[in-house]
């Protein structure tokens, strides 16, 4: 039998195994299934077919949508919106040989007040900060952060090992490569598709991946391709289109096959102006 607390709240009677601890004012709906060593907090709702595996913590006031999977050891902050069929602590399936094999990853920490929209898939190792907005069908790979406020759009996916800063845009369908650095407030439009290995997987084991790394509040236009390792300066700007093969200077606008360097971004365009 599960644990429902004192039932009151508890829309018919979850399955579940008997130590879930389930705070009294959650409730959850027929047909979720909470397992033994779970726990869920105060005020939060579960609903039908929804799955939380032992050990994950569903933080206060969440809501964790119909068919959602909540993976062992979890750590869902209060206040988190987890829509219908999101799975949280997928454990990764590599190839033998792997560039993303390493050790077993940790939890995956999902901060207050984060959303995670239909379909999403994050992995265990993954960190999602306070009030980030992680789009329908995202994926998020073991070992990659993702920044306070940061919004990821609409099928993209965040590689093993990158890190993503705080107030980033990341719009529909972007590809963010393993090991890549995103800094604060950079925006990346829709389309954008990093890379981090000039051999496409023919090398050894000691020759590293090269994610770019973009720095603060630069943006990145619709359809570019960044080759691997090149750093995009602070606020610089690179048009829609752009194959971008060397380092951009902070500030500098963009364009063309290969990228070259046409203006500086205007004071105005700065963003300062825009916050
Ligand atoms: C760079 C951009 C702002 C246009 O800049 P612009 O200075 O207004 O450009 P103009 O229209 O005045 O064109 C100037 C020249 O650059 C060329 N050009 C403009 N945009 C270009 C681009 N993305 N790539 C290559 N060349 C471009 C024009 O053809 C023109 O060439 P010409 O002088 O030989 O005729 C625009 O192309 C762009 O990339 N916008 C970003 C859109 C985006 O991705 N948004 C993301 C969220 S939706």
């Amino acid at each position: 039998m599960p644990a429902p607390g004192d039932g009151s709240a508890v829309a018919g009677e979850p399955a579940g195994a008997g130590s879930a601890t389930i705070a009294p004012s959650a409730t959850v709906a027929p047909g979720a299934y909470v397992e033994a060593g779970a726990c869920v907090e105060a005020g939060v709702t579960i609903d039908a077919g929804a799955v939380i595996h032992d050990g994950a913590r569903i933080g206060a006031g969440t809501r964790i949508g119909a068919h959602a999977v909540v993976h062992a050891g979890t750590d869902v902050g209060p206040g988190v919106v987890v829509e219908d069929g999101v799975v949280l602590g997928k454990r990764p399936r590599l190839r033998a040989g792997s560039s993303a094999e390493g050790d077993a990853p940790g939890a995956l920490v999902i901060g207050r007040g984060a959303t995670l929209c239909c379909g999403a898939v994050v992995y265990a190792g993954a960190i999602i900060g306070a009030g980030a907005i992680i789009g329908d069908q995202v994926q998020v790979r073991e070992g990659a952060t993702i920044g306070e406020r940061t919004v990821v759009g609409r099928g993209s996916a965040v590689e093993y090992g990158a890190r993503v800063g705080a107030g980033v845009i990341i719009q529909t369908n972007v590809y963010v490569t393993g090991l890549a650095i995103v800094e604060d407030d950079v925006f990346l439009g829709p389309g954008v598709v990093t890379t981090n290995d000039d051999t496409m997987g023919r090398h050894d084991d000691r020759e590293p991946l090269r994610g770019p790394v973009l720095r603060r509040a630069c943006r990145i236009g619709g359809g570019a391709v960044l080759v691997p390792g090149v750093e995009v300066g602070e606020e610089a700007f690179v048009a829609a289109g752009a194959v971008v093969t060397a380092d951009v200077p902070a500030r500098m606008v963009v364009m063309g096959v290969p990228a070259r360097v046409v203006r500086e971004v205007l004071e105005r365009d700065l963003i300062e102006r825009w916050r």
